[in-house]
């Protein structure tokens, strides 16, 4: 099978653990893509958010581990706020364009547009370039990152959160805005997927924890800003340490990230994000007939 990525872009993935793929996407997807936001977006206004929505999704506090809405949210499409979009009585304070922080987590098994868009040849293209054996599609997220309220996602490789034995998780970011230091874009730490995860959360009891593996922090300094243009795909190592600055900007950063993990691997038992039975993950071939 003839390569995807180019020999500079392999070895760039392989010595800084992450590839900027740009034109990944065609304009025209990226304008389907960002529609059907809009479209999701709107029928939320209309007919209000689900029950359980006022819950409150911060990874600068974590505030959301013990909550359900996120512990359940595996293999539905739900979303989640930011800080500041309720009050105290779950009243909505800030217009839903403004309130979003993300979708998740199933969006690309269940969505009429995403679903199609991730499961793209060029998506099992890249995969099979980055060594999997066996894709799986295991999580996906609209990230809304809104101007003036988009929050901080704090430093972190993504194997902490999804972890397989061996590691394996990859991730796929597509920008579907143009993303600036201004707006908040990722920041990574080059070649910094060689060194361990520093954390791994997990799933205890009704609840999560988070467990110290190496307490040395991330070299903030170390963090470069990957600024780049809509339709621009980053794959990234799941061991690579990445940061996302609030949007300070009177620009939105949509984005949309999928997750792979190798079905080789063993996928831990208390990882957070579990699919029921009714949704076993799949890789890049259509849906079994049976099902
Ligand atoms: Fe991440």
């Amino acid at each position: 099978m003839p390569r995807f990525l180019n020999a500079e872009q392999i070895d760039h993935w392989e010595r800084y653990g992450y590839a900027v793929l740009s034109d990944f996407v065609a304009p025209a997807v990226v304008g389907a893509l960002r529609a059907r936001v809009d479209e999701i977006v709107s029928k939320y206004v209309e007919e209000g958010v689900p029950d359980g929505a006022a819950t409150v999704f911060s990874t600068t506090e974590q505030t959301h581990a013990q909550d359900t809405w996120f512990l359940e949210s595996a293999d539905v499409v739900r979303p989640f706020f930011e800080n500041g979009a309720f009050d105290s009585n779950g009243h909505q304070v800030v217009p839903m364009e403004l309130a979003l922080n993300k979708l998740g987590h199933a969006i690309h098994d269940l969505d009429p547009v995403f679903g199609p868009f991730s499961r793209n040849d060029a998506m099992a293209a890249l995969a099979d370039d980055l060594g999997f054996v066996e894709p799986l599609l295991l999580q996906s997220m609209v990230i809304f990152k809104p101007p003036r309220i988009g929050s901080e996602v704090v430093c972190h490789c993504d194997h902490s959160f999804l972890w397989t034995e061996p590691q394996t998780v990859v991730g796929f970011w597509f920008a579907l805005d143009n993303a600036t230091v201004e707006n908040g874009c990722m920041w990574a730490i080059p070649g910094g997927h060689t060194k361990g995860p520093r954390t791994r959360f997990r799933k205890v009891g009704h609840g999560t924890t988070t467990d110290l593996i190496d307490e040395t922090p991330y070299d903030m300094g170390d963090l470069v800003p990957l600024e780049v243009e809509a339709g621009t795909c980053i794959a990234f190592h799941g061991c690579l340490p990445h940061w996302s600055a609030p949007n300070t900007s009177d620009q939105p950063r949509l984005a949309y990230t999928l997750h792979l993990i190798d079905g080789t691997a063993e996928y831990l038992s208390d990882n957070w994000l579990q699919r029921s039975s009714n949704l076993p993950l799949r890789g890049f071939g259509p849906l079994p007939e049976a099902r």
